[in-house]
């Protein structure tokens, strides 16, 4: 039976990289086999020190001004590469190998508070100051430009009164941990033939 590798890109604490890695241990079919970073102090390389998963640590230079990371990750016969929390816009060449293989996950509604800037507490900000009734988070695969690839699954949460960008925050994050791993999952077994 055929062996899916996801490749994990994040840039900083890594609990979305974490909760995927956890949940795909038990999979005959899917395997994270590596994570890609772009920060040498980010919390997500101790994750995957921890779990014995090799990682990456890339350069601006490797990333736009060669093809080096793409054929990393063909060296590792990756399939899906999945961004969570990664923060540098994707280049044309790692997105032509990987067609429609590389998902995103936005902590809120998009098209709404998406595109460049608009990442971590700079969403929850911009929501709650809009006095939004709701938010939540979008899934989704990745192309040329920030936040504009076809949505795969979005899920909601309320915004009460007394919420704070800290408290929806939190609330995003519980969603995403909640739902992001089977998305994946999901993802992956309708877009590859024969798991
Ligand atoms: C998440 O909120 C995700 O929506 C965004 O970056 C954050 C990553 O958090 N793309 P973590 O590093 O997985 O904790």
């Amino acid at each position: 039976m055929k062996v899916y590798n996801i490749a994990i890109f994040a840039s900083g604490d890594g609990s979305n990289a974490q909760k995927i890695i956890e949940y795909f241990k038990g999979s005959s079919t899917i395997k994270v086999v590596l994570v890609v970073c772009n920060k040498p102090t980010a919390n997500v390389l101790n994750r995957a020190k921890n779990e014995n998963i090799p990682s990456l640590l890339i350069s601006r230079a490797d990333f736009y001004e060669s093809n080096r990371v793409t054929e990393q990750l063909h060296s590792y016969n990756i399939d899906f590469v999945i961004l969570a929390g990664f923060l540098w816009l994707i280049p044309q060449n790692l997105i032509t190998a990987f067609p429609d293989k590389i998902i995103n996950i936005h902590p809120a509604l998009l098209p709404a508070y998406g595109g460049k800037g608009m990442y971590g507490m700079n969403v929850h900000e911009a929501v709650i100051a809009a006095r939004e009734k709701e938010s939540g988070i979008t899934i989704h695969l990745v192309n040329e430009k920030y936040d504009e690839g076809k949505i795969i699954e979005q899920h909601r949460c309320s915004i009460s009164e007394t919420d704070t960008p800290q408290t929806l925050a939190q609330n995003i994050h519980q969603l995403e941990h909640r739902y992001f791993p089977a998305a994946i999952e999901r993802f992956i077994q309708n877009n590859s033939n024969g798991i």
